[in-house]
């Protein structure tokens, strides 16, 4: 099979599309022709092994696995044989932040792992979408008591987390101020937005309102900036560390700060957001943004274009 291949952390061009043997499979595997994948930023920090701390997770001083690749969506060609949830035919998807080698014409996926059957009413390239940005949108929100008409403030909403998030808000009834650039203003409306603010025409942080959430989606702002907007209980929460990693520190602190405090997730059984994020699915109240599509063979291209921060949701790869 093809597969994308990297022995040593790297930039996108020394990735390499070669020529591997089909993945053995386990007892408890199921083998996946891919049939759509995408090349996310978590996939960005796999391949070139930064931030550091993610070789805590996928290997210290080299990859432990040479295929990048976190989701996929495909058909199942053969199964283990203690496999009962899924038969050879169906269509399954899953993700798995610390790699799953899906970057390839075929994937060998454990089922005790977040891997479930496809929704029969998306796509492949659908099913794919959904998970990455999905998933951190799930844990940036679990903990946070949403009452129906809460108001909150997403920074990014073209993001694959923000947009996720903006979505996921729909479903708890909650009101949602968005940022975003000028072409996607009536998307994100369309997606649910109540308002939705033009960040090349105006500054966010300046407008006279007040949020009982504000979520910085894209890592852009700070809790002392974005804190004029919180109500006098209102909850900061950020997907980036911050410049000095202040975030998780005031998330520490915040059970000792009166009024205003700051959330920082940290994602963790991806079975746990995918059993949500496969009920939106189902239910058609989560529909992912797609941004562009290249072959299986352009992936390079796809990395650059994801690493340059600009992409709209998701970024595809197809192997047809
Ligand atoms: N904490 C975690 O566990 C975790 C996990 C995954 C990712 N992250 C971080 O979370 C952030 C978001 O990830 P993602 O995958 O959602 O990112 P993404 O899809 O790559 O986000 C890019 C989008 O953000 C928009 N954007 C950039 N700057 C903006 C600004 N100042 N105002 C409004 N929109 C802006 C871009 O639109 P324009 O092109 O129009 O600017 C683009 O559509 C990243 O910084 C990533 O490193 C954190």
């Amino acid at each position: 099979m093809k597969a994308a291949i990297r022995y040593e952390y790297c930039t996108p061009d020394l990735l390499e599309i070669a020529r591997a043997p089909l993945p053995g499979l386990g007892d408890d595997e199921i083998l996946v022709k891919v049939k759509a994948t995408t090349v996310n930023r978590t996939d960005c920090g796999v391949l070139t092994g930064k931030p550091w701390a993610i070789r805590l997770f996928i290997g210290l001083f080299e990859p432990v696995r040479p295929v990048t690749g976190t989701d996929f969506a495909g058909i199942v060609v053969d199964k283990g044989k203690n496999v009962d949830q899924f038969e050879i035919g169906d269509h399954a998807y899953g993700f798995f932040d610390e790699g799953l080698s899906s970057h390839a014409e075929y994937v060998a996926v454990s089922t005790k792992k977040a891997v479930l059957k496809k929704p029969e009413n998306v796509t492949f390239e659908q099913a794919a979408a959904s998970l990455e940005g999905a998933h951190y949108a799930f844990y940036f929100l679990k903990d946070l008591k949403l009452n129906a008409g809460d108001r909150i403030l997403i920074n990014g909403g073209t993001g694959a987390i923000g947009n996720a998030t903006l979505q996921f808000l729909k479903h708890f009834k909650v009101r949602v101020t968005v940022t975003c650039e000028t072409e996607f203003v009536e998307v994100l409306k369309s997606q649910g937005a109540e308002r939705v603010i033009d960040y090349q025409k105006e500054d966010f942080t300046t407008i006279n309102e007040q949020f009982d959430y504000v979520f910085d989606a894209v890592g852009k702002s700070t809790f002392k900036k974005c804190k004029p907007l919180l109500k006098s209980k209102g909850i900061y929460i950020s997907s980036e560390l911050g410049e000095n990693w202040q975030n998780p520190i005031f998330a520490l602190l915040s059970p000792f700060m009166a009024g205003k405090k700051v959330k920082f997730a940290l994602p963790y059984s991806i079975k746990r957001s995918m059993k949500f994020i496969h009920e939106l699915v189902l239910n058609g109240e989560f529909v992912p943004l797609i941004d562009r599509r290249y072959r299986f063979e352009d992936i390079e291209k796809a990395y650059y274009y994801v690493l340059s921060g600009q992409k709209k949701g998701n970024v595809i790869i197809t192997f047809d």
